[in-house]
This record gives C-alpha cells, sequence and structure tokens, in this order.
C-alpha cells in the first residue's frame, strides 16, 4: 500500500477549491500539482506544491510524479485532460460530467482498457446518506426483488431571475436537448440495482417540455436561444436487461422544490426520499387471506430504527467526520475517502470507466430520442462481452 496517494488537481473553480480544501483531510490524500489558465492560484491552502498556468498547463501537470489527476474543470476539458493523464500514466477523476457525447465515452473507455489504468466519474450522490442506506437495505434484500427506481436532477440553476453562472454550462444547454445532467440521478439507482454486475441498460425513451423558463431567462442575460435550446423539465425512461425500469427527471429552470428524490421500488418494499418513507409488506397470515394488504410507511420510531440498524457502514465509520468535511452533507468526502484508499492499495475503485459511460451515455441518446419524438434508443453495452 502506498504511504502517500499524489494527486494533482485540474480545474480551480467552484468544485476544484472544494476538493484542494477537502482532500487533505483524507487520510493519505497529498494535492502536489494544480493547474488552472486563471491566476493567482492561492498558494496558501496548498504550500508544498507545483503550479501549473495556462490552458494546456494540464499537459505538464500530467507529466509530474503522479499517482491521480482529478479533474474538476468546465465540460469541455473532462475528456482531454483525462485522456492525457491516462497516456502519461495516471488514473484519472473527472467530474460529472465526465463526458457528454457517446464518441467522449469511448474514447475514455478505450483508453482505460488500453493503459490499464483507472479511470472514474467523480459522482459524489453515490455516497449520500440516504442513497446508501436504500442500496444497504436492498443489499439485505428488505425489498425483494427491485422492479423500479426513479430520481431526479432538479436545481433552479438558470430560470428567470436566476444570476449568469456557469456560462459553459448555459452555453451548452442552449445548444442541446435531453438530460444532460444526468449522474447525480442515475449513479447512485445504478448501484443500487446492480447495473454493470447482474442487471445492464437496455434502451430509453425522452421526453421534454418546451424551453419556457430557460429561455425567458436566457434572454434577461441576452444569449441567443436555438429552436435546441433545453426544455424546461425532461423526462427519460430506461428499461434495463432484466425488465425493470428507471425514471428520471431533470429541471434547471422552474420554480420547484429542490432534490433528488429517490425512489426504490421491489416486490416486498418501497424507498421514497424527500421526505424518507419506507414501507415492507406486512407478514401474511393465511388466515386473513384474502384480504387485501395495504402497504403502511413505518411510524416515526420504526423509521427512525431502521435508519439506525441499516446506516451503510460507511457512514457508521466515517459518517461524523464526512459531515463536517464538505458542502454537501458528507458525500464529496467518503467519495475522495472511498477513491484514495482503493489507488492506494491498488484495488478496483468502487465504480470503473464503464460505470462512468453508462451513465454519461444517456446525455446523447437522451437528446436523440427528444429529437426524434421521443423515439426509442439502444444503450450501448461498454463493457467487454
Ligand atoms: N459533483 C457535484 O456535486 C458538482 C457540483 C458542481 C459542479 N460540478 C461539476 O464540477 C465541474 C466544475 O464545476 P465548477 O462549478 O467548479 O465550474 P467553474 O467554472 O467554477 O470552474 C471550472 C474551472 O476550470 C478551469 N479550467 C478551464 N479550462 C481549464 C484547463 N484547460 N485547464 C485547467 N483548468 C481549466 C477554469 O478556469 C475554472 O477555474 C463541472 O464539471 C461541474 O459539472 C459537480
Amino acid at each position: 500500500m502506498k504511504d502517500f496517494l499524489r494527486i494533482g488537481i485540474v480545474g480551480l473553480g467552484a468544485r476544484g477549491m472544494d476538493a484542494v480544501k477537502r482532500l487533505p483531510l483524507v487520510p493519505g490524500a497529498q494535492i502536489v500539482a494544480i493547474c488552472d489558465p486563471a491566476s493567482p492560484i492561492p498558494r496558501v491552502i496548498t504550500p508544498n506544491c507545483a503550479f501549473f498556468y495556462g490552458a494546456e498547463g494540464y499537459k505538464a501537470l500530467c507529466q509530474q510524479d503522479l499517482d491521480l489527476v482529478y479533474i474538476a474543470t468546465d465540460w469541455a476539458h473532462h475528456v482531454p485532460v483525462a485522456l492525457e493523464a491516462m497516456e502519461c500514466g495516471k488514473a484519472a477523476a473527472i467530474e460529472v460530467p465526465a463526458a457528454l457525447t457517446l464518441e467522449d465515452c469511448w474514447r475514455l473507455v478505450e483508453t482505460s482498457e488500453k493503459t490499464g489504468l483507472p479511470c472514474v466519474q467523480l459522482e459524489n450522490c453515490i455516497y449520500g446518506e440516504t442513497e446508501m442506506l436504500a442500496q444497504n437495505l436492498a443489499e439485505h434484500g428488505l425489498f425483494g426483488n427491485l422492479v423500479h427506481a426513479e430520481s431526479a436532477y432538479i436545481h433552479r440553476l438558470f430560470g428567470p431571475g436566476c444570476a449568469l453562472a456557469e456560462p459553459w454550462r448555459v452555453n451548452w444547454n442552449l445548444e442541446h436537448r435531453g438530460n444532460q445532467y444526468v449522474t447525480h440521478a442515475l449513479g447512485p439507482v445504478c448501484r443500487i440495482l446492480g447495473i454493470g454486475r447482474d442487471d445492464a441498460l437496455d434502451y430509453l425513451v425522452s421526453l421534454e417540455c418546451d424551453s419556457f423558463d430557460f429561455k425567458a431567462f436566457a434572454r434577461e442575460q441576452n444569449l441567443t436561444t436555438s429552436a435546441a435550446s433545453m426544455g424546461d423539465h425532461n423526462i427519460t425512461l430506461i428499461r434495463t436487461r432484466k425488465g425493470r425500469t428507471i425514471l428520471l427527471r431533470h429541471d434547471v429552470s422552474s420554480i420547484r422544490q429542490r432534490g433528488r428524490f429517490l425512489h426504490i421500488q421491489g416486490e416486498k418494499g418501497i424507498f421514497l426520499d424527500e421526505p424518507l418513507r419506507i414501507a415492507f409488506e406486512p407478514q401474511r397470515n393465511p388466515a386473513d387471506l384474502p384480504k387485501i394488504y395495504e402497504i403502511e410507511w413505518q411510524k416515526p420510531d420504526e423509521l427512525a430504527a431502521t435508519r439506525t440498524k441499516y446506516m451503510h457502514p460507511l457512514w457508521r465509520e466515517h459518517g461524523a467526520v464526512a459531515k463536517t468535511a464538505d458542502k454537501h452533507g458528507g458525500m464529496d468526502y467518503l467519495m475522495d475517502l472511498r477513491l484514495v484508499d482503493a489507488l492506494r492499495k491498488g484495488i478496483p475503485p468502487d465504480t470503473d470507466v464503464y460505470d462512468l459511460a453508462e451513465t454519461c451515455s444517456i446525455a446523447e441518446i437522451s437528446e436523440r430520442s427528444v429529437s426524434s419524438r421521443s423515439t426509442s434508443i439502444p444503450i450501448p453495452s461498454f463493457r467487454q462481452q
């Protein structure tokens, strides 16, 4: 096991700066290089660190003595930096969405396979306390066979009255339809359903309303809109090879409650979040049959007991530290903790390049579906058969 994992960070905006503050709290993580075209990079936070500037500074960073390149740039630079990192013999970890086109998904898969280096997506929501509770309950078989899941990314960032943040993201959304920020919703669902282990995404249909609030926002900001501008509310339905369904929603413009609204449905139980509700099939008494059994939400004390008993072991062990370590209630820290630990030990990280490609491929495929009156479109299998 390596004493330290030597990390280079590329992109020092909001997320990169969060990582610079958070990673030093992770045992064995050592930030040794940082790159951003903007300057000055605040040296106070990282005293023993090499700095690289300019749009191509990441190429020099990738030549350094590093184990991992941690990429927190805007979307356009995720893939070029990750490819350069792997070609230089470094593992790559990429902020979400790691890639937005099928071609880029394949390039990451092929380069990771060719170099034998891990290439993972920094999908923090997989490590959310609630998501991991659902995962643990599912793994204990408490929902029985899983049949359906729902999740969402609902966060009003680009509605009328909102300030213009992340202009690169706005520009992308002005030219693309479909679900372009899918991984916070789909990442945890794939993990809970065992996608990539004993099930696979098969095909999808995607439908969205027109661009009402988003275009109003763009007009306020004097931005040019097009017929392809992202609809306000996108609904994408995926069917898995094992016959399960997944419903994903994406909305970054409407006036709505922010949330991911995780929903896991099994043959023996149901999990709904925001607010959290859990119900299990009641014990059947044959003498009562043929009574129709209503499923009832657990009472507050039962729900609290379930949460305590089935808190994920990662949260049980590290939750208290995690909650103080980041801005997202602990999930960023736990994501980093697991990644650094795996790379120090030389074992596979929790997720791989195939998980990355499967979730990221939905952006282009959902756009194709939306643009063809919601035609059903196959989701490619990125894994070697
Ligand atoms: N996981 C999460 O919860 C979460 C939350 C917010 C954003 N994100 C993702 O994180 C990424 C960054 O988002 P952000 O809000 O920090 O954006 P940002 O615009 O604040 O920061 C991006 C940074 O990348 C830098 N950059 C651009 N080109 C570069 C290059 N060639 N080399 C090095 N640096 C370069 C920019 O100068 C900027 O500082 C995006 O992919 C976004 O989708 C994830």
